[in-house]
C-alpha cells in the first residue's frame, strides 16, 4: 500500500481525555461521543453542584469506567495543577483536553459591572489557560495530544448583551492559534469548535422573544443539539487529524458563514 495512506500509529491503549464543563450543557454529550470513540474520559466541574454530578453519574452510568468524574475549579490556576496531577497519578498522561466550562454574564456594556465582566474572563479564558498550561509539557514530551477549545459564533459577531462573552471567546481562538504553532512539532494540535445557538441551559436562559428571533434567523432552521458540537469534537481529537492545527470549526446551523 501507497505508505501515505497507511493507518496512522494508532494508540494500542485507550487515549486519556479531560473535558471541562463535563457534566454541562454540552460537556456530557462531548464526554459520551469521546467514550465511544474508545477514549477513557475524565469530566471536569465544580463538585458543589452535587445534585448535578450525581445526575451527570447516572447519565452516565452506561459507560462504566469510561467516564469518571473530578472536581476542579477551572477559574483557579492551583486547582487545575491539583487535578492534573491528580489525574495522571491515578491514570497516566492526559492525550486529549477539551475545553467545555463556560459561563454567561449577559448584560449591555453601560450596566455591566466589574465582577460580571471578571467572573465570566476567569473562567471562559483564563480557564482555558489554567488546563493548557498543565497539559502541555507532558503532551509534547510523549508526542501526541489533542486540544479543543470551545469558542462560539459570538465570539466571531459580537452579540448584543455579551461585550465580556464575545472578547473572550475570541481570545480562546487566538489563543489556540498561538499556542498551536508552539505544539505543532511535537504532535499535538490545538484546534476550536464554535458552537452557535445550542438546545442547553444557557441559551434557555436567554429570553423566549430573543430566542425565537435568533432561531428565525439560523439557516438550518433549529438550535443545535449537543451531538452536533460533539461530533465536531470527536472528529478534531481522532488520532488520525494531526493535520488539522489552528483550525476554527464552526457548527452553527449556517447562522454565521464565513470564508
Ligand atoms: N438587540 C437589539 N436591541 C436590543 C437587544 C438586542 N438583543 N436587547 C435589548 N435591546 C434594546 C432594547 O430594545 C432597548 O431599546 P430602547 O432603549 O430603544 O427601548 C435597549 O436595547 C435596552 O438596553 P438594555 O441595556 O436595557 O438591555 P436589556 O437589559 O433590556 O437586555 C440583554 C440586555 C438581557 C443582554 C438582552 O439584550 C439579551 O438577552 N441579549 C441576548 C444575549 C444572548 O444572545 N446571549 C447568548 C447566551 S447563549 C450563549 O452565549 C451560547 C453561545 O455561545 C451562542
Amino acid at each position: 500500500m501507497n505508505a501515505s495512506l497507511a493507518s496512522p500509529a494508532i494508540s494500542p491503549v485507550p487515549r486519556l481525555a479531560l473535558v471541562t464543563g463535563g457534566i454541562g450543557g454540552l460537556g456530557t454529550e462531548i464526554c459520551r461521543h469521546l467514550a465511544l470513540a474508545g477514549r477513557r474520559v475524565i469530566a471536569v466541574d465544580l463538585g458543589q453542584r452535587a445534585e448535578r454530578v450525581n445526575a451527570f453519574r447516572h447519565e452516565v452510568a452506561a459507560f462504566g469506567d469510561a467516564i469518571g468524574f473530578e472536581s476542579a475549579d477551572v477559574s483557579d490556576f492551583d486547582s487545575c495543577a491539583e487535578l492534573v496531577a491528580r489525574v495522571e497519578q491515578a491514570h497516566g498522561g492526559i492525550d486529549i483536553l477539551v475545553n467545555a466550562a463556560g459561563i454567561t454574564r449577559d448584560a449591555s456594556l453601560r450596566k455591566m459591572e466589574p465582577r460580571q465582566w471578571h467572573e465570566l474572563m476567569r473562567v471562559n479564558l483564563d480557564g482555558v489557560f489554567n488546563t493548557c498550561r498543565q497539559v502541555i509539557e507532558g503532551m509534547s514530551t510523549r508526542g501526541f495530544g489533542r486540544i479543543v477549545n470551545l469558542s462560539s459564533v459570538n465570539g466571531q459577531t459580537g452579540q448584543f448583551g455579551q461585550t465580556n462573552y464575545a472578547a473572550a471567546k475570541a481570545g480562546v481562538h487566538a489563543f489556540g492559534m498561538a499556542l498551536a504553532r508552539e505544539s505543532a512539532r511535537k504532535g499535538v494540535t490545538v484546534n476550536t469548535v464554535s458552537p452557535g445557538y445550542c438546545d442547553t441551559p444557557m441559551v434557555a436562559a436567554v429570553s423566549a422573544e430573543i430566542r425565537q428571533r435568533i432561531v428565525e434567523d439560523i439557516p438550518v432552521g433549529r438550535l443545535g443539539s449537543p451531538a452536533d458540537i460533539a461530533r465536531a469534537v470527536a472528529f478534531l481529537t481522532a488520532d488520525d487529524a494531526g493535520y488539522i492545527t489552528g483550525a476554527n470549526l464552526p457548527v452553527n446551523g449556517g447562522y454565521f458563514m464565513s470564508f
